[in-house]
């Protein structure tokens, strides 16, 4: 690697041990205290912190054990850590991160729009161009609206369906995150808004179509991701996506499709791509160049309750809802930088890459598996089908994290949980290094991995 860097520290776990949970438990301590000795920065600055923020923190998501690595800077698609060492960024901002860091395009842009000013409590121009954009990519959203997060936005989507709908439940499904207070990961979580929910299990069409028979009159929305993102990448059948959209309508609810991640899949989207049209659609993440933004858009009928010319408009307040900063990036990302020639490239990449590493696992018959849709995907650590968060649960935690440390010492960044979003800053040889780390992983952890394989 580049000549600037410190070397990750060497890996030297005895692997002649019979595999059993306590062989990989003590893999996985050794390779945390590996971790920590070679990035006191790091663990410096994370104690620090601790005075001020819980645990250091003010993201859950960036936190892990014994302490999260913290950045020192970027460029295009490397990472520097306090203590020196350069990672290959394969994290990708949770797919926020699609430009790469400090692409030029959207810098002039970010430059441009602090130059002429930024918070001017009036609207502006760009706002109205970010819209035409994205409602020309997204034949479905006829109107839409920004806000400064895809949290957000989803309480903005499931606020106008309550409100156009007079209807009050709301079906989600296990293991979708849609936000911090809207996570339903093991079903849910107590930080959650008080929506009257219900819990659905992704994939499962009948099951699904008996739990919209039974609430069909008092529902508002069905809200739903049409891949599992945070869920660990397991794409919705498009059965099953257009089996809601058919049963959303036969009753009367909204279709809310969550693509705040998955937009990036193609120029429209996932729902381009399934040629499904939802009522609402989430965006999030990329559209704003890498600044914070969120938005949410649909049916003229829906969206136009927040017409504030009528004399009765829904109020959709935020003073950093058409941020001068995010929407002259989100312009110039999206007309200049991620055109729907890029976009098919990308994910073709993606999609190629996956099959590589999944390849790879045969070869070496590892229990292990990716899943995902184009430039995304989500390293299982089990061979048996993932198709649901119920599945998830089965996997092996501990192979999952011996596999994040090991290719954090290989210089590969990619979230603890095993996911990756590529940015369009990855090409070949970023890729080649990537084969290269997980077939590292795979030859020098073999008899660690063979512990939970099933036969083939
Ligand atoms: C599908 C989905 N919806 C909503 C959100 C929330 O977006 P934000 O983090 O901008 O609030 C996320 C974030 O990861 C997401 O993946």
């Amino acid at each position: 690697m580049q000549s600037e860097n410190r070397p990750h520290p060497s890996r030297s776990t005895p692997e002649s041990a019979p595999a059993s949970t306590a062989t990989l438990a003590a893999a996985v301590h050794f390779a945390r205290s590996a971790y920590s000795e070679a990035n006191p920065a790091s663990r410096q600055q994370i104690a620090a912190a601790s005075a001020y923020l819980p645990g250091g923190n003010t993201r859950s998501v960036l936190h892990y054990p014994p302490f999260p690595l913290v950045m020192e800077r970027a460029a295009g698609c490397r990472l520097w850590d306090l203590d020196g060492h350069e990672y290959l960024d394969f994290l990708g901002e949770f797919t926020a991160g699609l430009y790469g860091h400090s692409n030029e395009i959207v810098r002039d842009a970010v430059t441009s729009a602090l130059g002429k000013g930024v918070n001017m409590g009036a609207p502006g121009r760009m706002e109205a161009e970010l819209g035409r954009l994205l409602c020309g990519r997204f034949p479905s959203i006829q109107l839409v609206r920004f806000t400064n997060s895809g949290t957000e936005a989803n309480l903005l989507a499931l606020a106008a369906a309550k409100t156009f709908t007079g209807r009050s439940k709301i079906l989600v499904f296990t293991g979708a995150y849609h936000g911090g207070v809207l996570a339903f990961a093991r079903g849910g979580s107590p930080a959650n808004v008080p929506h009257d929910f219900v819990l659905g299990t992704y994939n499962d069409r009948p099951g699904t179509e008996s739990l919209i028979d039974a609430h069909g009159q008092a529902l508002a929305a069905v809200l739903v991701e049409p891949m599992l993102g945070s869920g660990g990448c397991i794409p919705g059948d498009p059965e099953f996506l257009r089996m809601l959209r058919d049963k959303a309508t036969a009753v009367g609810a909204l279709l809310i499709f969550d693509e705040v991640m998955t937009s990036r899949l193609g120029a429209g989207g996932r729902q381009g791509l399934i040629g499904v049209a939802p009522d609402l659609t989430v965006l999030g993440k990329y559209i704003g160049g890498g600044m914070s933004i969120g938005a949410f858009g649909g049916r003229r009928d829906i969206m136009s309750q927040f017409d504030p010319r009528n004399p009765q408009p829904l109020a959709h307040a935020g003073t950093f809802n058409n941020n001068a900063v995010s929407m002259a990036a989100g312009v110039a990302a999206l007309s200049q930088i991620y055109t729907p020639a890029a976009a098919q490239a990308l994910n073709a990449r993606g999609d190629i890459l996956r099959d590589r590493l999944n390849q790879l696992a045969r070869e070496f018959a590892a229990p292990l598996q990716w899943t995902g849709l184009g430039s995304l995907m989500n390293l299982h650590c089990t061979d048996k089908p993932i198709r649901s968060s119920e599945d998830v649960a089965q996997e092996d935690a501990l192979v999952k994290e011996l596999f994040f440390f090991d290719m954090l010492r290989q210089g590969i960044f990619l979230a603890r949980r095993g996911f990756i979003a590529l940015s369009l800053c990855i090409g070949d040889p970023e890729c080649e290094r990537l084969v290269g780390a997980v077939t590292s992983f795979l030859r020098e952890r073999r008899q660690l991995l063979s512990r939970t394989a099933s036969p083939r």
